[in-house]
């Protein structure tokens, strides 16, 4: 194996970037103790400079547009500057390009879901079997969907969205995927996955939730076959949790139509039997909008660029290369996804590591390590149910009895998250829980077989 161990002296620590990394939590043995929080993937704790921006900016707070007053006025351009801050951190093209506010990433998906839908015709949406839901269900009910396969690891096959794209000759509206899955962490191809699409004169979607955080996304110039026809992703996962989310897309798929929500914002005339809207954005974005969610998402955004999403995302990897290194071949503990075998193959992962201990349901696994290590991890299907399903190889007839009988105890992985300001000093600490969780196990199988 050829991992990346950082000596001490020379690893990057972020962690004074920060709010809330100090905080104690209680443990079952009394007392308490530094919290260590592996649950990024949910959602993350703030930037220092996202909660000193929301403070320097509140004495100008306004409501935005239709305001004369003076902090009204700058309200509305420090918002809708933001747009253009967005646009430049993910490399979308200005020329044809728009942003819209939204509240997170399952919205910008079921606006999408909407905005695309063509009520004369129900047309082909290639979705995949590694979604989380909120990639999966606003497309059921109103396209006709199917799913690109995954391997045993759960990633992508390729090869199976081009016969899936060759079957339906040209019939697909929309390739829509993840960037990278919040389960096991593979990255996807989404530049080949474009290519693709766009080959079969298909659009794509990439669900950025988990990539946008982690690694450098450049949605590259709409005349290139592989740029990214929409992106999505929600600020909570990245450091700024104000409730704002973003949908990016061409926008002239924005002019048409009428929007989901309608209301206040949204119009340029109105009778007493039409509507005339307003351009986009502001026809998608009904009601008075999150200038303070967008406030804290364009201070992040500068703290991540002035980083570095380079850096970023490499910072996140010698995590993760470190973390299967002490994880791998420890007994009694599967790990999902494979075991990335070296530097490359961990580039190709986020900061994800989901697993079992042999014989102990997910949810005691995680609450033990609540209780005796204050680590905070996630439990269950993480929203992604068909994807874990699949990765645990539970048959459908034993779905429909989960299905039948709610008071079953659910299937499901444990997950632990990095994010950047995580540690290989709190990547130790819960190696060594986890080791000894592990050993307790076997002493009490030894026992219980002697007995
Ligand atoms: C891959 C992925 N997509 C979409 C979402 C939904 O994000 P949000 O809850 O911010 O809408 C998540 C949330 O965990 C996710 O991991």
């Amino acid at each position: 194996m050829n991992f990346r161990f950082f000596p001490l002296k020379n690893r990057p620590n972020y962690r004074s970037l920060f709010v809330g990394l100090d905080t104690h939590v209680p443990i079952a043995l009394g007392g308490s103790t530094v919290g260590i929080n592996f649950d990024n993937a949910a959602t993350t704790p703030p930037f220092l400079s996202v909660m000193e921006e929301i403070v320097r900016f509140a004495p100008q707070y306004s409501s935005i547009h239709r305001g004369a007053g003076y902090k009204s006025v700058i309200s509305s351009q420090v918002y809708e500057q933001a747009r253009n801050e967005v646009m430049k951190f993910v490399g979308a093209d200005p020329r044809t390009d728009g942003v819209v506010f939204l509240k997170n990433t399952s919205e910008g998906l079921n606006k999408l879901s909407y905005r695309l839908l063509n009520k004369n015709r129900r047309e082909v949406v290639l979705t995949t079997w590694m979604e989380h839901h909120s990639n999966l269900l606003p497309w059921r009910d109103k396209y006709s969907v199917d799913y690109v396969d995954i391997d045993e690891q759960g990633r992508l096959r390729l090869e199976d969205l081009q016969v899936k794209l060759e079957r339906y000759q040209g019939a697909v509206k929309l390739v829509t995927v993840t960037g990278a899955s919040n389960v096991t962490g593979h990255r996807n191809p989404i530049y080949k996955i474009a290519e693709l699409a766009h080959r079969y004169g298909a659009k794509i979607c990439v669900d950025g939730a988990q990539l946008v955080p982690h690694a450098p996304v450049d949605m590259r110039p709409a005349h290139l076959p592989e740029h990214i026809d929409f992106l999505t992703f929600s600020a909570h996962k990245m450091y700024a949790p104000f409730g704002t989310g973003v949908l990016i897309g061409p926008r002239d798929v924005f002019e048409q139509g009428s929007p989901e929500y309608s209301g206040g914002g949204t119009v340029r005339m109105v009778t007493s039997d039409r509507v005339i809207w307003d351009a986009p954005p502001h026809k998608e974005e009904a009601g008075t909008p999150n200038v303070m969610g967008v406030v804290a998402l364009v201070a992040a955004i500068k703290t991540l660029s002035n980083i570095g999403m380079k850096k970023v995302q490499s910072h996140e990897e010698s995590l993760v290369e470190y973390a299967y290194a002490r994880l791998q071949g420890m007994e009694g503990l599967t790990l999902y996804g494979g075991v990335p075998m070296n530097s490359h193959q961990a580039s190709q992962r986020i900061s994800v590591i989901p697993f079992n201990i042999e014989g102990r349901h997910h949810e005691d696994v995680a609450e033990m390590l609540s209780l005796e290590g204050g680590i905070a991890v996630r439990s269950g299907c993480f929203c992604a149910q068909p994807y874990v399903q699949r990765l645990l190889h539970i048959p459908k007839r034993d779905i429909e009895k989960y299905i039948s009988n709610p008071s079953l105890p659910l299937p499901g992985m444990v997950r632990a998250s990095f994010g950047l300001y995580n540690t290989q000093e709190e990547i130790d600490g819960f190696v060594d829980l986890l080791g000894r969780m592990l050993r307790v196990r076997k002493l009490s199988r030894t026992a219980r077989l002697g007995r």
